[in-house]
Formats: structure tokens, sequence, C-alpha cells
């Protein structure tokens, strides 16, 4: 009923939390659901684009006509996006990556001890700056989750990742972020127009970033 507006049109979604592995049954995660990512896949496929959903674990089942991958690291993630990336016309980055990730990891379950334990943390790839380096016609969406000066830090990260779009969204709010059916977010483009949303479903908030995809893909040509 909507005609498929984007056709042909190569999305990357990555969507879900990463696990970062301690030892077999232990790892560091975060409490995203993959509702916002699964969301905008789901969208975009319903709008004829041609998706490939790059998720860490969720218990959502995986949406129909959509390729899914399944990862459970940061570097796992980085490997498959690097992979889709000369392919893709527009790159969402709703996935809530680890920053840090244990510098050991053991191949057996760690033993209680008497004394408290230090584990050392080093840092994760940072997928979407690599990708604002790496970019060429592809549109990048970011997402920034925050809990203060939302806007100032969105802007930020707009500039220092190359991005052409960022869909921000304070993760304190009620009824916005982590494993909510519902997301308040603002849209901020590179020429820092923004839109500030109510409160709204995640497929709404997915319908809205997509209009605004395909407007920049038409702008440039590439629709
Ligand atoms: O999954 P849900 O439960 O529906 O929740 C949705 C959400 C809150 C996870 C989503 O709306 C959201 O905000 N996703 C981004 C979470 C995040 O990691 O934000 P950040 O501000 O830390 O990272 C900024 C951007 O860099 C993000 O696009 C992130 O995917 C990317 N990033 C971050 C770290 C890293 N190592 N590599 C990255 O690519």
């Amino acid at each position: 009923e909507v005609g498929s507006p984007l056709k042909d049109v190569h999305i990357i979604v990555t969507a879900g939390p990463t696990r970062e592995k301690v030892d077999p049954v232990r790892f560091f995660t975060n409490h995203s659901s993959g509702k916002m990512g699964y969301a905008i896949a789901d969208v975009a496929s319903k709008l004829g684009a041609n998706v490939t959903l790059i998720t860490g674990p969720t218990v959502i089942p995986a949406p129909n006509d959509v390729t899914t991958i399944q990862i459970e690291t940061a570097q796992e993630m980085y490997e498959q996006v690097i992979k889709h990336f000369e392919q893709a016309d527009v790159v969402i980055k709703s996935a809530a990556v680890a920053d840090y990730r244990p510098v050991q990891t053991y191949n057996q379950k760690l033993k209680k001890q008497n004394s408290d334990m230090q584990i050392e943390m080093e840092r994760t790839v940072d997928i979407l700056n690599e990708l604002g380096k790496l970019k060429s016609t592809q549109l990048l969406v970011g997402f920034a989750a925050e809990t203060n000066n939302l806007e100032e830090y969105a802007k930020k990260k707009i500039i220092t990742k190359n991005l052409d779009l960022i869909v921000a969204n304070n993760v304190t709010s009620e009824g916005a972020g982590f494993d909510k059916d519902t997301n308040i977010v603002t849209i901020i483009d590179k020429a820092f127009n923004k839109v500030e949303l109510p409160k709204m479903s995640k497929y709404d908030v997915a319908k809205i970033l997509l209009e605004k995809v395909q407007l920049l893909l038409e702008e440039r040509g590439r629709l």
C-alpha cells in the first residue's frame, strides 16, 4: 500500500547489544533489546529496500524479507558491517555497541576467590568512526544514546564521526531508549537542522527516519 520508494536501495541496519566475553559463562553487555533496529529494518524492507540486518543477541524474530546476520561481539559486528559496506547505500547504526571489552578472556570458568578481583578492559573498535573514514557515497546514520547534553553531544558525533544524520535519544526519559516500545528522538542532519519528535512507537520513529533518508537520497540524485 505504501509503494516501494526505497526500491533497489541497499540498507545496512545494526541492532541490539553486543556481548563481550569474560569466560564461558560471563559477559559484559547492555540493555538494548533490538526493538529500535528491528523496527527500522522491517519498515525499510516494507518500503522496498534491500535490507541487511546485523544484530546482537535479541529475542525478536528476524523480520521477513530481511537478510539477518547474528553476531555477538563488537569485533564481529565490525567485520560484518565492513563486509557489506561497499554494496551499501545507507548504514543505520542503532546497535548499542560495547565501548570496552575484557583484555583477557578465559576458556575455563573463573573460580571464585576469597579476595576481590579486577577485570582489565580495553577499547573496542568504534565501528561508526571507521565507516566515517571509509565512506564514499554512502549515507551514514548514527544514533546517540545520551543521559545529558543530548543535542550538544549528538552534534559532536555528527562532526567527529562524519555522519549525515544522527538520531539522538535521551535514554533516561520516560518512554524512551532501551527496551521500550516507544522512543523520544531528535533527528539532526549535517547542517544541524533538527526535528524534535514527541514520544511515539519505535515503528513510527523508523518511518519518519526513513522518510528523511529517502529525501537525502533524492537530493543526491540517488533515487
Ligand atoms: O535496542 P532498543 O532496546 O530498542 O534500544 C534502542 C537504543 C537505545 C539502543 C537506540 O535507540 C540507541 O540509542 N542506539 C545507540 C546506542 C549507542 O551505543 O549509542 P552511543 O552514543 O554510545 O554510540 C553512538 C553511535 O556509535 C551509535 O550509532 C553506535 O552504534 C555507534 N558505535 C558505538 C560504539 C562503538 N564501538 N561502535 C559504534 O559504531
